[in-house]
């Protein structure tokens, strides 16, 4: 296992020193490894479930939740004082097969079923939840831009305001966050999808739905993220304005366009770490900064963006061999940069829809 040097606080001390939470994506698996586990420790003050709290993973078999992954995901948070995020109570891709078919009076039922026993096991316990992940689609055509899935077809689109108000009265002490995919892009699309946000949030805060947080997923690519973003940066002020507090929720930066060469790669993919977090960082009352996976021995990139190489994916910040990567010094490098702890914002009274 890689030893680091005793003067390199891990990311853990560095967010804490910042009143920020830091951390990734993990699955069981990874918790019986060690070495692992101690350098996980070092990086980490948050941590969240990969796929094992989802709907689908948690009743695999129909009728029968099965909830002991995620209770050893949260049992090893508790035992190590780590914050956890809880991921994610409604997601479209996380149906469970009994449930994708069927009337919508029986999936309505059986998805508020599935919320309310899910927040209620681990009230308390949590500091956050993904209430609802992905709720957009403006190519689904809808003027509100709400991707067409089954809970929108089964609850209207009010669907997003009793999911939130619920689990706020299950759970009042978790902070209750919006997850939300490509609002970092730079494409005429993800323009859209920002405004689209800024519409939905303006209407759900209007009506008292108890969103908290804004989620940004931020899976990049390296050498199509750009260094500056200013429109990105003009959405995360909005953002700000609305009293909303902000999530990086599952940052890595794929290098799939990238060079082979893993020196190259490497440094490719630590810049755009660094621009990216130096952008939202500046902009956001940021409550956590979350990658989604530990290593490159556990990203999901290899099987959802492979190279064309067949190479394997170098996303992360620590490589296979636990060994700190130019992207984790970056990712230190950014947060050394943070001179507020990220307290709750306050809405700007004065501040006119710009949208
Ligand atoms: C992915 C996991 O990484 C995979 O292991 C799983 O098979 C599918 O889901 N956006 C999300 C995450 O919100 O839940 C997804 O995680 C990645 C995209």
């Amino acid at each position: 296992m890689a030893q680091h040097g005793p003067d390199e606080d891990g990311l853990s001390s560095v967010a804490v020193r910042r009143g920020l939470l830091c951390g990734t994506a993990l699955c069981t698996s990874d918790l019986s490894l060690q070495p692992l586990h101690h350098a996980i420790l070092q990086d980490c003050n948050l941590v969240t479930a990969e796929y094992e709290m989802k709907w689908d993973a948690i009743q695999s078999r129909p009728h029968i939740p099965d909830y002991s992954a995620a209770d050893k995901l949260v049992a090893f948070a508790t035992d190590n004082a780590l914050a956890f995020h809880g991921h994610t109570l409604w997601w479209h891709e996380a149906i469970p097969e009994v449930y994708r078919e069927g009337s919508d009076a029986d999936f309505a039922e059986a998805a508020l079923q599935h919320l309310d026993m899910t927040v209620t096991r681990y009230t308390g316990r949590l500091t956050s939840w993904d209430v609802i992940n992905e709720a957009l689609e403006p190519a689904h055509g809808r003027e509100d831009g709400l991707r067409r899935s089954r809970f929108l077809d089964a609850l209207g689109p009010d669907y997003i305001a009793t999911a939130f108000s619920r689990a706020a009265v299950l759970d009042p002490t978790a902070v209750l966050v919006l997850n939300e995919m490509g609002l970092e892009y730079d494409l005429p699309e993800a323009e859209t999808k920002r405004r689209m946000m800024l519409s939905l949030l303006e209407r759900e805060l209007a009506r008292g739905t108890p969103i908290a947080c804004l989620g940004i997923q931020s899976h990049l690519t390296a050498l199509e993220q750009p260094r500056e973003h200013p429109r990105l940066r003009a959405f995360l002020r909005e953002i700000g304005r609305m009293g909303l507090n902000v999530m990086i929720t599952e940052m890595d930066v794929s290098d799939h366009l990238c060079p082979r060469d893993q020196r190259r790669r490497d440094a490719i993919v630590a810049d755009t770490y660094r621009a990216y977090l130096d952008l939202v960082l500046d902009e956001s009352s940021i409550l956590a900064v979350s990658t989604w996976g530990f290593t490159d021995g556990s990203t999901w990139l290899n099987s959802f963006r492979p190279r064309a190489d067949g190479a394997p994916q170098r996303p992360l910040l620590l490589d296979r061999a636990l060994r700190r990567k130019p992207a984790w010094h970056a990712v230190r490098k950014a947060l050394l940069r943070v001179n507020h702890a990220a307290g709750p914002a306050q809405p700007d009274p004065g501040a006119e829809p710009s949208h």
